[in-house]
């Protein structure tokens, strides 16, 4: 198995760069390797324009690669560089930042990332398509427990399929802990640990239908990671990324619940996701460490993919405050409804079904629009096929 290879046209000291690079599994090559092949291609557009020119004409001529150029405030693409498939990076890219992106890219095109040892991971036998291309994913996400997370996942799902009656997977990516079915009231379905000891090969299409559940009421479709914590060790980040390929080759949304932290596994759902709901609560605490979780999804690239959604939003901090400390608008903002959000979720309902009058119903269901009406137009099943890659040069650049 061999490693996947990055030729590197970069100005500078890059040193630290090829350190983390060869670390993370990848083998880099100089751009006096451009003759060789290439899975990935770094093009600093600093360099002078013949020499970033003549370095991407030599990649696309070959066919294949993928091409990730860092710009500048001032920098300037030479005329023919750019196009569908590359993504850009906003300097500075520091060493960490470099290889996430990279790994990001290679989850995009569907395939696996580097082992530490250096060798790829399998990709045959998987529902091969790429990642790019397909189902809308949005991970739900804070950096800390007990905001909200799987109350606006699980009713957001819902009250997306009733707005659009598209094809909506609610995936529990909160591994060892979460349990979207335990207010979600669904048959008991296998989960993803039914699969952690079998090898790639059988993660086929029909193994994931099989660990799937529906929740009657709604048909939203649940695919969860499992109910036995001491299950959860055995979830690799391949098995969620399998996973979450064949959802979005399957479904037209895709929302995650994920675990809150920044462990391999959920860092790969969110570099993976077309959005990141941030869910934060009005209290200084929250607020800090959404800050930070912004700090880090900058540097990673992630930050213009991320909504502001401030849960509880009636107490405490004012809205207002809060997207001034965050430096980021509120997308929506959902009221307390304790009584409400108990009742419902110990009888396996979500609140907006059980209590479609409430404001905080109300609420969710404008969680929900921000997908369904992206630009305030019912929109039912927005992909990102036909997405120019300008317009991903929007999403994916590492500054906001
Ligand atoms: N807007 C809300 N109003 C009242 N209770 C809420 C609200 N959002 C969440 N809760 C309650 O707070 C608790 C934690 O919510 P949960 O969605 O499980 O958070 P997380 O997934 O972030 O740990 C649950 O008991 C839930 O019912
Ligand atoms: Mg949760």
């Amino acid at each position: 198995m061999e490693r996947p290879s990055v030729l590197i046209a970069m100005d500078g000291d890059i040193e630290s760069h090829v350190i983390a690079l060869e670390r993370a599994g990848f083998d880099t090559r100089g751009a006096a390797g451009i003759s060789e092949p290439h899975d990935l291609a770094v093009i600093d557009c600093d360099l002078d324009g013949e020499t970033v020119s003549s370095v991407y004409a030599a990649l696309k001529e070959r066919g294949g690669v993928q091409v990730l150029l860092l710009m500048g405030a001032k920098s300037e693409l030479p005329a023919g560089v750019g196009g569908a498939g590359d993504e850009v990076a906003l300097k500075p890219v520091p060493p960490d930042a470099l290889v996430y992106r990279l790994q990001a890219l290679l989850i995009r095109a569907g395939r696996t990332l580097p082992s530490e040892s250096g060798a790829w991971a399998s990709n045959e036998g998987l529902s091969g398509s790429p990642m790019a291309g397909e189902g809308h994913v949005v991970s739900v996400f804070a950096p800390k427990g007990g905001v909200g997370k799987t109350t606006i996942a699980v009713n957001t799902a819902v009250a997306l399929r009733q707005q659009t009656r598209s094809s909506v997977l609610l995936l529990d990516a909160d591994v060892g802990v979460g349990n979207v079915t335990s207010v979600l009231d669904v048959p008991d379905g296998l989960g993803l640990a039914d699969l952690a000891d079998s090898p790639p090969e059988e993660w086929t299409d029909a193994a994931f239908e099989h660990a799937v559940s529906t929740h009657a009421e709604s048909g939203v479709k649940v695919l969860t990671w499992g109910t036995d914590p001491a299950e959860s060790e055995r979830i690799s980040v391949d098995l969620l990324l399998a996973a979450l390929r064949w959802a979005r080759n399957h479904h037209q949304h895709v929302i995650i619940d994920n675990h809150p932290g920044y462990d391999d596994r959920t860092m790969a759902m969110l570099a993976v996701s077309n959005e990141i709901f941030l869910v934060v609560t009005p209290e200084v605490g929250a607020i800090r460490n959404s800050s930070q979780f912004l700090e880090l999804a900058r540097e990673l690239g992630l930050a213009n993919g991320v909504r502001v959604i401030a849960n509880r939003a009636n107490h405490g901090i004012k809205v207002e405050q809060m997207a001034e400390s965050l430096g980021m608008p509120v997308a929506a903002t959902v009221v307390s409804n304790g009584p409400k959000a108990i009742i419902a979720s110990n009888e396996g309902h979500p609140v907006i079904s059980k209590f479609p009058r409430e404001k905080i119903s109300d609420d969710l269901h404008g969680v929900a629009r921000l997908i369904s009406q992206p630009d305030g137009v019912l929109s039912p099943a927005r992909t990102s096929t036909s997405r120019r890659w300008w317009a991903r040069l929007g999403i994916r650049t590492s500054q906001a």
